[in-house]
């Protein structure tokens, strides 16, 4: 190949532009010209393209966010979208495409993937929700970014009788909302993948309290049914039975926009690297991603056809932890 594309799509994580460095520094070792593509699947339909150079992608390797813009494209999903998609490659004579993003993202990869485009994913998301990546680009800055919220309102929850709450993102997954409340060492969280009823979380902040403890802080996943927003509204309802104030800070796109720590710039540097190594030998169709902390390629039709499970033994650690 002579020349491939890049794009980033979906929500952005702290890391992005560190992957899109390490695909055009790797291709440009294998004397392979790199093209990149604007506001994700969107710039790929309305061929807004620019070639990058190694220089350009100088001094972006701590940046937050994405120099290649991002987009939840909906026009991606109907078969007139993609078409226009593979004519824009065509026309810019690019012969393999990398998507970085997470599961919407690699939807369209796969898609593209179908119609016979040589495509690799890598794996890209701050909810680490994506099948065939153990932890995925941006998840280690995001949850540090949580930690420090969940730090700063210990100290001055301890200071009130009150509960705090504290929701992290994650839209459909509470991977972040359960390692930031074992790091975190937080009293109770609430997870979309184990819900917990108002009353039964009274009980765990009474008991908190009963324990001896100076503060009771609760992470909420903002997928879980009741999120920060409805838990205090049911409280403020229901006052007189479940005995206690919350309040709540909702910390929403705060966590995306953090500057890469380097767990997330050495992961982001693997994983483009890899993926332009692995479109380059002809492996395509597949998402770059790690297993058992080692690179790993994982059909791109596996992907999107599983759903990423969330360890649930964390949470009796949290348990466990939180006496
Ligand atoms: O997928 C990453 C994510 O940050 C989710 O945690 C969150 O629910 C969603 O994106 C928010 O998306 P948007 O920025 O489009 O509102």
């Amino acid at each position: 190949m002579k020349k491939i594309a890049v794009l980033t799509s979906g929500g952005d994580a702290p890391g992005m532009n560190a992957a899109i460095r390490a695909v055009v520094r790797t291709a440009a070792a294998s004397g392979c010209e790199v093209l990149g593509v604007r506001r994700g699947f969107a710039g790929l339909i309305a061929g807004d393209f620019r070639p990058l150079s190694v220089r350009s992608v100088g001094g972006i390797l701590q940046q937050a966010g994405t120099i290649l813009g991002s987009a939840r494209c909906k026009e991606f999903h109907d078969g007139e979208g993609r078409l226009t998609a593979l004519r824009e490659l065509g026309r810019h004579e690019a012969e393999g495409l990398i998507v970085i993003g997470g599961n919407g993202s690699q939807t369209g990869a796969h898609d593209l993937a179908a119609m016979g485009f040589p495509v690799v994913g890598v794996a890209s998301t701050i909810d680490n929700d994506l099948y065939g990546s153990e932890i995925t680009i941006g998840v280690d800055t995001a949850l540090n970014i949580a930690l420090e919220a969940i730090d700063r309102l210990k100290a001055t929850a301890s200071s009130h009788q009150r509960a705090f709450l504290v929701e992290v993102m994650g839209r459909g997954c509470g991977y972040l909302a359960l390692t930031a409340a074992i790091a975190g060492g937080a009293e109770a969280v609430m997870l979309p993948e184990a819900e917990t009823s108002p009353e039964e979380l009274a009980q765990q902040l009474r008991d908190a309290y009963k324990r001896g403890k100076t503060h009771a802080l609760v992470v909420v996943a903002e997928g879980a049914r009741l999120n920060a927003q409805r838990l205090v509204e049911h409280f403020q309802e229901h006052r007189e039975r479940l005995g206690f104030e919350l309040r709540a800070t909702i910390l929403g796109h705060v966590q995306r926009g953090g500057t890469p720590g380097a767990y997330d710039r050495l992961l982001a540097s693997r994983l483009g690297s890899a993926a332009v190594h692995r479109l380059l030998a002809g492996e395509h169709g597949v998402l770059v991603g790690v297993l058992q902390g080692a690179v790993h390629a994982t059909p791109l039709v596996e992907v999107v056809s599983h759903r990423k499970q969330l360890d649930l033994s964390l949470l009796d650690l949290a348990k466990t932890l939180a006496r």
